[in-house]
């Protein structure tokens, strides 16, 4: 079966059609920037497309997903996130690799014969953003808060990655989640520098190269950090995907103790510019990208 997408080139805006609609499910979605990046793109390449959020509640997402396959859906591409990433997989017609592996789908393209096919740029993006701020994983000792969806992207992505790290730890919360999701994820990738430690000292902070928060934890400015402080250290790398606040706690211990700091907002962009280069099934030109960067930046400010 081939999955050529919708092409955006097609949705002129001469050509009196109502607009193409591409959109993001999720729930809750009160907070989520990726409308104002898509839209902001859709301007700047002159398509007659808007980008919406669709909040689902649990009981909605398999007739949203039915009413998707009807030939007068004006839905053609869609992201996916918070719960529904793991859940949609198996409704896909089809998926890449690298989402099968994962176990989760963040982007769904919808073709011309209405089929849905499944791709992740999450951890792609990961990637991308921590090659643009110089950090490479090669070799390096990593240390993980949290277990969810955002630590199955990363891991995936890292264990795909041909330059390996030396170790991952991952700590969680609820200790069986992580579990869970390294036996899960072992069934298809290489976890075989993965291990699972029972307390947040067993992540031996002040030795490890890296440390990355997928935890909520940051989100509300009244959160604290979830480490000692006395464990960074100027040596180390420090990722939060929480970007608003734009600096969490965790982040600005990290900098008082000189280390290299980065937020979530690139890796949103970048598995941002991969999904709608998905949708458009072309590679995107660097002053589409640049006009995403901004709108993303711009909104993050006012949040
Ligand atoms: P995402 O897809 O963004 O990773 P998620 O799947 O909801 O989001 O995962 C949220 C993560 O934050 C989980 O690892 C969760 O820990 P639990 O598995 O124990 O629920 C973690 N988390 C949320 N609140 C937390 C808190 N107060 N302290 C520590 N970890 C927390």
């Amino acid at each position: 079966m081939s999955f050529v997408p919708y092409l955006l080139s097609v949705h002129s805006p001469m050509n009196d059609q109502p607009p193409a609609i591409y959109g993001i499910i999720g729930n809750p979605l009160t907070h989520t920037l990726s409308p104002l990046m898509h839209n902001a793109a859709f301007k700047a390449l002159k398509v007659n497309a808007i980008y919406k959020p669709f909040p689902l509640e649990e009981e909605e997402l398999n007739l949203f997903i039915e009413d998707l396959k009807e030939a007068d859906n004006p839905i053609f591409g869609l992201n996916v996130t918070i719960p529904y990433k793991e859940k949609i997989l198996p409704m896909m017609d089809g998926a890449n690799a690298f989402a099968e592996k994962v176990g989760a789908v963040n982007t769904i393209v919808i073709n011309r014969q209405r089929k849905l096919f499944g791709y992740n740029t999450d951890g792609p993006g990961f990637l991308a953003h921590i090659k643009e701020v110089g950090f490479s994983p090669e070799g390096k000792r990593i240390a993980i808060l949290g277990a969810g969806g955002t630590t199955r992207a990363i891991l995936s992505a890292l264990a795909l990655f041909d330059e390996r790290p030396e170790s991952i730890k991952i700590y969680n919360r609820t200790y069986s989640k992580a579990k869970e999701l390294l036996e899960d994820l072992s069934c298809r990738l290489d976890m075989s520098l993965v291990e699972v430690v029972p307390t947040i000292d067993d992540l031996n902070i002040e030795l490890a190269d890296c440390l990355i928060n997928t935890t909520s934890v940051g989100l509300k400015p009244t959160d604290e950090c979830l480490v000692d402080p006395e464990m960074l250290h100027k040596s180390l790398f420090v990722y939060d995907v929480i970007y608003n606040p734009q600096e969490t706690a965790l982040i600005k211990c990290a900098k008082e103790k000189g280390a290299q700091t980065a937020n979530g907002l690139g890796m949103l962009f970048y598995q941002g510019t991969l999904s709608l280069q998905h949708w458009a099934n072309t590679q995107l030109d660097d002053k589409i990208k640049d006009v995403m960067r901004r709108a993303l930046e711009q909104g993050a400010k006012v949040q």
